[in-house]
């Protein structure tokens, strides 16, 4: 699949869809996840694609967003990617394959888990996910540890970024989706020895 066209249309669609805010957001993953996908030989439009997308859905009323995620392949009602703040995940995948015609796995997998993640992440999955938690526009970001997780290599910067993620949720009371949990726990299990 051809992505440049798609993306020209995508960038008015996130303005028209996303309060500024978000928009400036969705952009900043995008120009960050096409920056990861370069370093790993992987098409920099399937990242910018994947980051555009990614929260497009975020600001639909939730019963909308509710209704698409659930036409998400092999998801069911009591599925982690169903619960409310995390829907806009695989409600976006649907729109963008029912909508614009992705046919690209990949780019919708990663869209759908990159709220939650899922033990098992690599490629663009694993690129998307760290860039909406590094994009270096979102508030708070403390940017030494931006730049501390964008100089390791992949795993190792995902390990980092999901311990800083569950920390984050552990200290401000949030609930940890499964999913996240079981991520974690892979990634510790596979910390390389001394
Ligand atoms: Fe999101
Ligand atoms: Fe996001």
């Amino acid at each position: 699949m051809a992505y440049a066209e798609l993306l020209s249309s995508l960038y008015p669609l996130v303005d028209e869809k996303l309060s500024p805010s978000r928009a400036a957001h969705s952009r900043g993953v995008a120009d960050l996840a096409a920056a990861l996908c370069a370093r790993q030989d992987l098409d920099p439009d399937r990242g910018r694609l994947a980051g555009l997308a990614h929260d497009l859905c975020k600001e639909m009323p939730v019963d909308d967003q509710r209704k698409l995620a659930a036409g998400y392949p092999g998801i069911s009602p009591g599925s982690a990617l169903m619960a409310e703040k995390v829907l806009h995940g695989p409600a976006a995948a649907v729109l963008l394959s029912r909508d614009y015609g992705v046919d690209d796995d990949d780019i919708l997998e990663a869209i759908a888990f990159h709220t939650v993640g899922k033990p098992t992440m690599n490629g663009l999955c694993l690129i998307l996910y760290c860039a909406d938690k590094l994009d270096p526009g979102r508030r708070n970001r403390d940017s030494a540890f931006v730049e501390r997780c964008l100089a390791l290599p992949p795993m190792e910067m995902l390990r980092l970024v999901v311990s800083a993620s569950i920390a984050w949720l552990e200290s401000t009371g949030h609930a940890i989706a499964p999913e996240t949990r079981l991520l974690y726990t892979s990634l510790q299990q596979s910390v390389p020895g001394p």
